[in-house]
């Protein structure tokens, strides 16, 4: 596919069809990834690949936590919203203003959005990306642009993709099921799968003007 129509293509699709990936088709996603640049190649990327009866066992475990108040413990600090920076602020803000006016009611788009993370997006695979603990900022800044690579990939092959912080919130159970390392530092979760035709899906965000992000001098 063309550059920029995967580039526009790839959007966080929040619910996906029971259709399996092909462990083939996992694997050159990820060869893709590992191409990303990274701090005198340092390549501090992990991949715990989360399918089948263990990804139900993850799912099962989240909502037990859920059920019994267990409250989040991401390995990155989580930022109350009102100390972002105003402008990240309003970006915020406008994303839930649209996302809200897509469906025809707050309830309705409230209720689309909880099933979905509630269910961790019924995707039938998970990518959880992880760095050493042992790692400056500039890991997770590789690790982003690794994410990217990967989504951008999986896009190319004519795959959704969500990356999540929901499906990090508890560490330690990912760490359980998946044999997670305490050397390691759980970043974030990438839901792939076949997008399902839901109205969820159906919703393109938007970006700021260029003039608000590009600045000559
Ligand atoms: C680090 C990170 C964590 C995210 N966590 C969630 C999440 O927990 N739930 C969710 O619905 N979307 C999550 N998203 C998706 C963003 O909401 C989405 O990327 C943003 O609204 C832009 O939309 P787009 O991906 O469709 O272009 C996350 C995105 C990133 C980069």
């Amino acid at each position: 596919m063309d550059f920029t129509k995967v580039v526009n293509k790839r959007h966080s699709v929040r619910q996906f069809t029971d259709q399996a990936v092909e462990t083939d088709l996992i694997k050159e996603i990820v060869t893709v990834a590992q191409r990303t640049p990274s701090w005198v190649n340092s390549q501090p990327w992990q991949v715990y690949c989360a399918r089948g009866t263990v990804l139900q066992q993850i799912k099962e475990a989240y909502r037990e936590a859920d059920q019994t108040g267990q409250a989040s413990q991401p390995d990155l600090p989580v930022m109350s919203r009102e100390e972002w920076a105003p402008r990240t602020q309003a970006n915020m803000k406008q994303w839930r203003h649209d996302i809200v006016h897509h469906f025809s009611s707050f309830d309705e788009a409230h209720t689309a959005m909880s099933t979905a993370s509630n269910n961790l997006y019924d995707s039938p695979v998970i990518l959880f990306i992880t760095v050493p603990q042992a790692s400056p900022d500039w890991s997770i800044f590789d690790a982003g642009a690794f994410a990217q690579t990967l989504m951008l990939a999986a896009t190319n092959r004519g795959l959704g993709s969500i990356p999540t912080y929901n499906s990090v919130r508890f560490p330690k159970i990912l760490r359980h099921f998946l044999g997670i390392p305490d050397t390691e530092r759980v970043l974030v979760g990438i839901s792939l799968g076949y997008p399902a035709d839901q109205p969820l899906n159906h919703y393109h965000s938007q970006r700021v003007p260029l003039s608000n992000v590009l600045h000559f001098n």
